[in-house]
């Protein structure tokens, strides 16, 4: 069966014309998906001889199926895979019949793969997705499917795979479809084709089965060749600027990949969001200048006019521009172990560009196993919500069902690096485009002109009994007698008015911290000198914090001192009752306090006095 290299070239070369089909497999760990590729790899024929023989030699070595060839191992291409038996990156997989050209994402089933999943997802058709005969529908075959839904995918394969191990019964096939069709009646497929299988002998995958003459209808193959997929309907030119490409002074292009529509030379086009226009001179596809470029290209373009692009803005049909906004109403997919909290913010990559997504508001998390839902104050690993979330400044996009590229965002953690969430817009909200920033006659820098000073934000980090407050008055007292306007922001006073409506829970503190850090920033506009005085437990709260202002206008000190001295101050006598399991929540006890990584200045309250303290902090902030 396999072919030679010769072979398979002229093969392709037969296969270029043919419909493109991009699908994913997505189900558990153990259903099987790796060995459904691989069966699919090897029954198109798309597997040359060597690979044939050092597949068997691995199958010997690795293989679960002991004489058989293990088919897994064709697509679990990473060693640390093949050790745990699981596979952990997506891998897209090309192949072809006689009727159509095949991508397969092949997409992890661990939980927490969840992530790599959506990855595949984005650009697919279709989605197979695998049930274990002898399983049945489990919770993780129901998030998938809703996932597959959500991510604008129309078209599903549920293969029952395993089927050999259920004796090739037909009442188990029909209890499961059945129920799979009751369960996803409320998704939103266009059509949904449901096909008992053995991937590993390979029954209704290319041939028809001998051992289920009940089931009369296509094999997996036949199906997929014959499927019709509506592409979504292209809109207008767009192109994410990538990389603004400027070789020498006589230079100057702009690259990056054509989401939607043509491009030709003499084309004007629009620069979002500063609404710059110009007229497209030359289109640069490596060394060739192009008369036409397609969705796909990634081409550099020069334009008749110097404008202003950076990295990230969006240029499109200036007869078409995309609309932007800084508020949105999502989906979310939350991906990290870390709670998503409402009033925090993470970083966002929507298409080239990084923004600050704050979470508003979490108005709704599903319950994948009924898809009813429910009101919640924070996002679990894997949970699937909608949520409001606000960027930090608007953004041309597209509804995430008009345009996937356009309509979607990764969120990460600032401080860890890593991927916990990702979105796709259902709608901006409306206020967003309704409301205008006032330009004011008298700004910060004449009012610090008449202040005498710069305004600056001072933020004291530390458990309590740390000596936080103690400083903070000191401090004050010193710049306030050399003449300086500032203002003490302090947990305890601002807890009696601003915030008397929170208490200690995480989310509580988040908000605690974000409405206080709106505080802090509107007196620094003011032209004040904040002495910012809070626990903020969190890195990304105070890492939010530090992103609002200027470098030199924000500094974090940690007021540090063990836990064993405040304790042992106690002044408010809060820790005695802590301990009596009187105050739930409290910090350095029942909830945590994340130290600064890279703090501006340490205060050792156990080893240094208050007017040293002070000292140190003048000294830090050169006033
Ligand atoms: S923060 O964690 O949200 O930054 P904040 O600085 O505003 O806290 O308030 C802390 C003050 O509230 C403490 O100094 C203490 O007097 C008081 N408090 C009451 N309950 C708690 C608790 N559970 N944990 C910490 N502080 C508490």
């Amino acid at each position: 069966m396999p072919k030679t290299n010769k072979k398979i070239n002229n093969y392709l070369k037969s296969q270029s014309d043919l419909s493109l089909l991009r699908f994913i497999t997505c189900g558990s760990v153990d259903d099987g998906k790796s060995t459904l590729i691989g069966r699919m790899l090897y029954e198109s024929q798309m597997i040359f001889d060597d690979q044939i023989a050092s597949l068997k030699k691995d199958s010997n070595l690795h293989g679960t199926q002991g004489e058989q060839i293990d088919f897994a191992l064709l697509v679990d291409g990473l060693s640390a895979e093949r050790e745990q038996g699981i596979t952990i990156d997506v891998a897209y997989r090309f192949f072809s019949s006689s009727k159509r050209k095949f991508i397969v994402a092949d997409t992890p089933g661990h939980e927490q793969y969840t992530r790599n999943m959506t990855t595949g997802a984005s650009t697919a058709d279709l989605a197979i997705i695998l049930i274990d005969a002898r399983l049945g529908v489990a919770t993780q075959t129901k998030r998938h499917s809703f996932i597959v839904s959500l991510l604008g995918i129309k078209h599903v394969v549920i293969a029952i795979n395993k089927m050999d191990l259920v004796e090739y019964k037909e009442d188990r096939f029909k209890k499961i479809l059945e129920e799979y069709k009751k369960f996803s009646k409320k998704l939103n497929f266009e059509s949904i084709k449901v096909i008992p299988m053995s991937a590993l002998k390979g029954d209704n995958i290319y041939n028809k089965s001998s051992k289920m003459k009940w089931y009369k209808s296509s094999t997996l193959f036949s199906y997929l060749e014959n499927i019709e997929v509506k592409k979504i309907k292209g809109n207008g030119f767009v192109m994410p600027i990538q990389w603004v490409n400027r070789p020498n002074l006589n230079f100057r292009g702009f690259s990056g990949t054509i989401c939607s529509g043509i491009l030709k030379p003499g084309n004007e086009i629009v620069v979002l969001p500063s609404n710059k226009k110009a007229k497209v001179k030359e289109i640069i596809l490596y060394k060739n200048k192009l008369k036409k470029a397609f969705k796909g290209n990634s081409i550099t373009i020069t334009l008749d006019k110097e404008i202003d692009i950076s990295r990230g803005d969006i240029i499109c049909d200036s007869k078409k521009p995309l609309e932007c906004a800084d508020q949105f109403n999502v989906n979310m997919i939350w991906m990290s172990e870390n709670p998503c909290l409402t009033g925090r913010t993470y970083i966002g990559k929507i298409n080239t560009q990084k923004v600050s997504i704050k979470i508003l508001e979490i108005k709704k998390i599903y319950d994948v196993n009924t898809l009813e839902s429910n009101s919640g104050k924070e996002l679990p690993l894997n949970s699937v919500s909608e949520c409001t979330v606000s960027f930090n400044k608007a953004v041309p996009f597209k509804n995430y069902l008009e345009d996937k590229q356009l309509g979607s965002m990764i969120l990460i953690d600032p401080i860890t690096n890593e991927t916990v969430g990702c979105s796709m817009i259902n709608f901006a909200l409306r206020r967003s485009q309704n409301i205008h920033l006032q330009n004011l006659t008298i700004n910060k820098k004449l009012r610090e002109k008449l202040n005498g000073h710069k305004g600056m934000v001072i933020w004291l980090t530390g458990i309590s009994g740390s000596g936080k407050s103690t400083i903070a008055n000191a401090l004050e007292q010193d710049l306030y007698h050399k003449g300086n306007k500032t203002y003490v922001l302090d947990g305890d006073n601002i807890r009696h008015g601003l915030n008397k409506d929170l208490g200690f829970t995480d989310k509580d503190r988040v908000e605690n911290i974000r409405r206080v850090t709106e505080v802090a920033k509107l007196m620094l506009d003011a032209g004040i000198i904040v002495i910012a005085s809070f626990i903020s437990p969190f890195r990304i709260e105070r890492q939010m914090a530090r992103s609002l202002f200027q470098k030199d206008e924000f500094k974090e000190i940690f007021i540090s001192t063990p836990l064993k001295v405040a304790e042992k101050r106690d002044p408010k006598g809060l820790y005695k009752k802590a301990r009596a399991g009187k105050i739930p929540n409290f910090t350095g006890i029942s909830s945590p306090y994340e130290e600064p990584l890279q703090p501006d200045l340490v205060i050792k309250t156990d080893k240094i006095s208050v007017n040293k303290a002070v000292k140190e902090i003048l000294n830090l902030i050169k006033l």
